[in-house]
């Protein structure tokens, strides 16, 4: 498949699915968005910078902060659609190899929607991550390798009914932090994306149980208005461990 980096960077710079709404609602939605959209500096940066997307700078800045992305590691990106983030994955892991001489990383995206290709990345497009199918599938591409980074930007489709938004994301988070507990090698970190509520506390407490940290984080590219923040945690206990002191 051949496929234009500029024309799919140019598509999907915001990130932002347009919804079906009302016309009214809609003309005023829109305009709320492209004014956001014009003085928004993170979009332009992505342009120039060449990236799929805005949500780049997030893992970006997490990265530079907190060195969760490094040469030979096998990565994870989950809801990776439009691919910003699996590109950073890719190069921070040298997963295409084009550090001569560095190790080779591993990464694989997926994401309900279409992704396109991504030089060194294995791609599961129309793939959700809750069908154990999906999960299946990693599986099988990951052929023994255990990960090092679990990555997870996914956001569901939001209803406008906030609990209830709430706690999709916290069952994709949950579903996220099961697989990662199964699968990543000891020391492996695990990013996920959260809307600030309630539950967080709960989660955090979960999560603290595989992992030795865990913080919150809000990249400077998230949205001052947004509810949006990202958990990492960090140190993996490793799947032995936890089982031995489960046993004693
Ligand atoms: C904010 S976007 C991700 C942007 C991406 N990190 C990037 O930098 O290009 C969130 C994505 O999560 C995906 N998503 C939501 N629920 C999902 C699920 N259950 N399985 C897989 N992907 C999912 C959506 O389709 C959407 O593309």
């Amino acid at each position: 498949m051949i496929c234009n980096p500029r024309l799919i960077r140019s598509i999907h710079t915001s990130c932002v699915q347009l919804k079906k709404v009302p016309n009214k609602a809609k003309s005023h939605s829109s305009h709320q968005w492209l004014s956001r959209q014009m003085t928004d500096p993170f979009v332009e940066l992505a342009k120039t910078k060449n990236y799929r997307c805005r949500s780049a700078f997030k893992l970006i800045e997490i990265n530079e902060r907190a060195k969760i992305l490094q040469p030979g590691q096998t990565v994870i990106d989950c809801g990776a659609a439009p691919g910003s983030w699996t590109e950073i994955a890719v190069s921070e892991t040298n997963a295409d190899g084009k550090q001569k001489k560095k190790p080779k990383g591993f990464v694989i995206g997926l994401d309900l929607l279409t992704i396109h290709p991504i030089e060194g990345a294995h791609l599961l497009s129309h793939a959700d991550f809750t069908d154990t199918k999906t999960q299946d599938r990693i599986r099988e591409l990951l052929n023994g390798r255990k990960i090092d980074c679990v990555l997870s930007d996914m956001a569901p489709n939001a209803t406008g009914v906030r609990t209830l938004d709430q706690d999709k994301i916290m069952d994709l988070v949950h579903s996220v932090l099961q697989f990662a507990v199964l699968m990543s090698s000891e020391n492996a970190s695990l990013l996920v994306k959260i809307w600030d509520n309630g539950n967080v506390k709960k989660f955090e407490e979960v999560a603290l149980r595989y992992y030795k940290s865990i913080k919150q984080i809000k990249p400077e590219a998230s949205r001052g208005d947004s509810a949006e923040r990202f958990l990492l945690a960090k140190e993996f206990r490793g799947l032995e461990n936890i089982t031995k002191s489960d046993s004693t």
